[in-house]
């Protein structure tokens, strides 16, 4: 007692008095098995090729993916979500990489799987901004505006190939509206009843991807706002979210992850299926920059990043430090 006067015998701090003690009292505890690692595989190189914004992270080449998908298998990761980069003349308006059974995106998603076989989920990117001259997640009408209709057909395409090469899961990315119903009847429709779709159902206009475009060598001019959402939107997310599950998703995205912690929160009190949050690009750039000048332990924000994501309720954490961190848990 202080001698100011009283306070309820109630001290919160009794129970932060030791590690053992809040190590037991914790309410949000980090698996491996929370974790999926996205990576991204490059056609034509033959050592892996370094991303400057993403320190720690590379372009890899067929070998190294292979590793790569191993070594995450090892520490306990759930999965893995690939990135194609195909070779720059190939890129052209219709993202013709992106249904070459032999694009490089096909290509790793067979490699991977030969490699960790059904331990670890092959996820794969179900979109074409890494296969289109211009840069945009789908094709253009004659006045160069994303063609929604038109797209589909290509995101129909895309999900068949990706499910003939061995993707457990295909992730759309690209915010068509109607894309998951039509990606489920195609996979149907060629007897990939199997395959889930992991929608990134709620996915904004954002800032933070700047270093993925330097991973993917974009060549995007301009900016994707008139497909994924404004980040001013909280109302929006759920009517998305709400047509994704209508469509078929089998599992749900936030994205970016950190910036929107009241949306995945949101979503995860809405829904009855998984959800997932991606710790993105630029979240992941943020930390390893600030750590480099010595200003924060990179450590321990890399993990109180991860707790926030899911003690917002996320299930899976699409994370950069996937491999890393599950080797520490
Ligand atoms: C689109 C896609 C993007 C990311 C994942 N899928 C980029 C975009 O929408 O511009 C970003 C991931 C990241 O920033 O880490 N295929």
């Amino acid at each position: 007692m202080t001698k100011y006067g009283s306070f309820p015998g109630t001290r919160p701090r009794r129970l932060r008095t030791t590690p053992a003690m809040r190590r037991m009292v914790a309410e949000t505890r980090l698996h491996p098995a929370d974790l999926i690692l996205p990576a991204f595989v490059r056609e034509g190189i033959s050592a892996p090729v370094e991303i400057g914004a993403m320190p720690g992270v590379v372009q890899h080449t067929r070998d190294t993916l292979k590793k790569a998908a191993v070594e995450a298998l090892e520490a306990g990761v759930s999965g893995i979500m690939l990135f194609g980069v195909p070779e720059e003349s190939k890129k052209d308006a219709v993202g013709t990489p992106g249904t070459d059974p032999d694009g490089i995106l096909q290509l790793a998603i067979r490699d991977v799987r030969a490699e960790v076989g059904d331990e670890l989920i092959v996820m794969s990117d179900l979109c074409l901004d890494e296969t289109t001259d211009h840069g945009h997640c789908g094709v253009l009408d004659a006045e160069g505006r994303v063609d929604n209709d038109a797209t589909l057909e290509r995101y129909a395409e895309m999900a068949q190939v990706q499910a003939d090469a061995g993707a457990h899961v295909v992730g759309p990315s690209g915010m068509m509206d109607g894309q998951i119903g039509v990606i489920r009847d195609a996979l149907d429709q060629v007897g990939h009843e199997d395959v889930s779709i992991l929608a990134y159902s709620v996915k904004y206009s954002s800032a933070f991807f700047g270093p993925f475009r330097e991973a993917v060598g974009s060549s995007l001019k301009g900016d994707r706002k008139t497909y994924q959402q404004d980040p001013a939107n909280a109302r929006e997310s759920m009517r998305e979210l709400a047509l994704d599950l209508e469509e078929g998703a089998d599992m749900v995205m936030v994205k970016p992850a950190g910036p929107y912690l009241d949306i995945l929160a949101k979503v995860a009190d809405a829904v009855d299926v998984p959800v997932a949050a991606y710790q993105i690009s630029g979240e992941y750039a943020m930390i390893e920059a600030a750590a480099e000048r010595g200003w924060i332990d990179r450590d321990k924000a890399i993990m109180e990043s991860l707790t926030g994501i899911k003690r917002a309720g996320a299930n899976m954490i699409l994370t950069y430090w996937a491999t890393e961190v599950a080797r520490q848990l």
